[in-house]
């Protein structure tokens, strides 16, 4: 017995959580600092019945058209075709009890009107903000911000614009979305091209280095379904022409 009393002594002094009954109960031990803090929460609002995550970005916009990025513009013609087609999509899908989620951007909004359900705007969801470069296109960010555009190649996870935000910022100004997402059913989010690929690399354990480069066209769905250990990936293309936005990484990386 006195062993017995000097384990759980020493048991009490550890750091653990304990999760009963696929999270029915928790039992929290000198739970001591900002990271154990998080995981607690984090352990908390996971669940293990099935659902999809649904993301696409918002149908083609005028800024697209004319290679800008950021703004507020409007969808294009072929944009609006998009929503409708996304409308469609989730019909024939019988995706019922969807939530749909946007950004406070008017092309994310305009695709969800469309649908005719009810949609949340997240602020959090906004496009990367490119501060000083927003609706330039790249080609006028290269002439008037030489230095900043090679800045961004070399390290585009870690490059901020300036005046505005990284791909590093935008991962932490998007956790509360990421959690979320976990405590939900399925949802559908649409958002945009820099928030799309933050969103797909935590679900897809992509890492910092990949995850700017990561491929997500316009009019195209991506579902994912969290299964034992992953995700799983089905992607459809709703057959409604775009721009391509993606911007490849550089061959080689620039000079110093
Ligand atoms: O071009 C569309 C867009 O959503 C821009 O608003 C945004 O700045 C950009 O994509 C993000 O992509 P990248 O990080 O490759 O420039």
């Amino acid at each position: 017995s006195v062993l017995i009393h000097c384990y759980l002594l020493h048991k009490r002094n550890l750091s653990f959580i304990k999760v009963m009954n696929v999270g029915h109960r928790f039992l929290v031990n000198r739970v001591q600092d900002y990271i154990q803090s998080k995981i607690v929460y984090y352990l908390m609002n996971i669940h293990v019945h099935s659902h999809s995550i649904y993301l696409c970005r918002h149908g083609e916009s005028e800024h697209n058209i004319q290679r800008r990025i950021g703004g507020d513009s409007e969808l294009s013609p072929r944009g609006r075709q998009f929503a409708s087609t996304l409308c469609e999509f989730i019909e024939e899908h019988k995706l019922s009890n969807l939530k749909v989620w946007t950004s406070q951007l008017r092309r994310t909004i305009q695709t969800a009107e469309e649908l005719g359900v009810p949609y949340e705007q997240w602020k959090i969801l906004n496009e990367i903000d490119a501060g000083l470069c927003e609706e330039m296109t790249y080609e006028m960010i290269l002439n008037t911000f030489p230095e900043e555009f090679f800045l961004r190649d070399q390290d585009k996870y870690h490059y901020r614009y300036p005046g505005g935000e990284s791909y590093q910022d935008l991962v932490q100004r998007l956790e509360p979305v990421i959690m979320e997402l976990e405590r939900q059913g399925n949802v559908l989010v649409i958002c945009h091209q820099a928030v799309m690929r933050c969103l797909l690399a935590y679900f897809l354990d992509k890492s910092a280095d990949d995850l700017p480069y990561l491929k997500c066209p316009l009019h195209t769905v991506m579902k994912l379904t969290p299964v034992a250990y992953g995700c799983k990936v089905e992607m459809f293309y709703l057959n409604v022409e775009a721009v391509n936005t993606h911007r490849d990484r550089p061959l080689v990386k620039p000079p110093d």
